[in-house]
Formats: C-alpha cells, sequence, structure tokens
C-alpha cells in the first residue's frame, strides 16, 4: 500500500480551502470593482465645449467667455462653469485662461490702469502680455495657459487646456 494515500482529514482541509477561498473571491472581486470604478471609466479627454459666444462677435479685444462642463469627481458629479479671456488675432481665435501661473488667483483684462493693454492680477501685481506672456519682473513665472478653439455652427467650442504656444 502506499504511503501518499490521502486521510479524511486532509482531504476535507483542501476541500474547505479551495471551497471557502472561491467563495471569499466571490465576495472580494464585487467589491475591488466597486472600489477602482472611477479609475476605469473612460475620460472624454479632448472634448470640445459649446459656448454662447458667436465667433462673428470676437474681436481683438479679450472678452471673458463662460463655460460649463460635468466634473466627475470619484461617484460625484457636478456642474462647473468656467471662464477663457478670448480675441481675435487675424484670423486665429485665442482663448486664455485666467488663471495666474502665480498662486491661481484670476487674472483680468486692462485691470491696471497704467497698463492697459496686459492682463493683470490684482492679488500681487502680477502682469501678463495679451499673448499670456508673463512680464519679466511681475510675480508669475510663467505664461498664462491656453485653451483649445473650434467652431460650430457660428459659435465657439472651448477645449482642454495646454500650454501657451502664444508666448
Ligand atoms: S497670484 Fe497672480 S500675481 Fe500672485
Amino acid at each position: 500500500m502506499s504511503n501518499n494515500r490521502v486521510t479524511r482529514r486532509q482531504f476535507l482541509n483542501y476541500t474547505l480551502t479551495g471551497v471557502g477561498g472561491f467563495m471569499a473571491a466571490g465576495m472580494l472581486m464585487p467589491m475591488v470593482r466597486f472600489a477602482i470604478d472611477p479609475v476605469l471609466q473612460t475620460k472624454a479627454e479632448g472634448d470640445f465645449i459649446l459656448t454662447s459666444q458667436k465667433v462673428a462677435d470676437i474681436t481683438e479685444e479679450p472678452i471673458s467667455v463662460n463655460f460649463t462642463f460635468e466634473q466627475v469627481d470619484a461617484w460625484y458629479k457636478s456642474d462647473v462653469t468656467e471662464a477663457a479671456w478670448v480675441y481675435k488675432s487675424g484670423d486665429q481665435i485665442v482663448a486664455l485662461s485666467p488663471v495666474c501661473k502665480h498662486l491661481g488667483c484670476t487674472v483680468n483684462w486692462a485691470g491696471d490702469s497704467e497698463h492697459p493693454e496686459q492682463f493683470f492680477c490684482p492679488c500681487h501685481l502680477g502682469r501678463y502680455e495679451k499673448n499670456g506672456q508673463n512680464v519679466a519682473g511681475t510675480p508669475p513665472l510663467g505664461p498664462l495657459d491656453q485653451y483649445e478653439v473650434a467652431e460650430k455652427d457660428g459659435f465657439l467650442m472651448i477645449g482642454k487646456k495646454v500650454p501657451n504656444t502664444f508666448s
């Protein structure tokens, strides 16, 4: 007779371990899936958001254009409204982020009466040229970001934020 016989106790141990492991995996999988669900969601990066701004009404004078999009923060969805400074430069439409590259305040066009052709950040007197380039000697150390733009049925669409290519 062989010495490799499985005893009744060993057989029960193996069987219960196998079945128990299988059941535990069955319970844990949905929990793990639930926990990492937001990571698995496909993102619509690069989508353009339609604004109410007519392209024909955009001039060389920067105007603030609002756009609203749905923000997904884990399982919480909310509508967020942001703005861009938009103007025409030749045939090109320029859309710049209003977020100061120093500490994140909002910049205004012609906000400083001494420099009416620049963007001005009131928090620490930061200034930017019209193309978003930061003015040397003021707190911001980088240019304003820009947005990709597109047109649909005569209206402006705002895309994703990218590093400034105009400066
Ligand atoms: S936050 Fe704009 S200059 Fe400091």
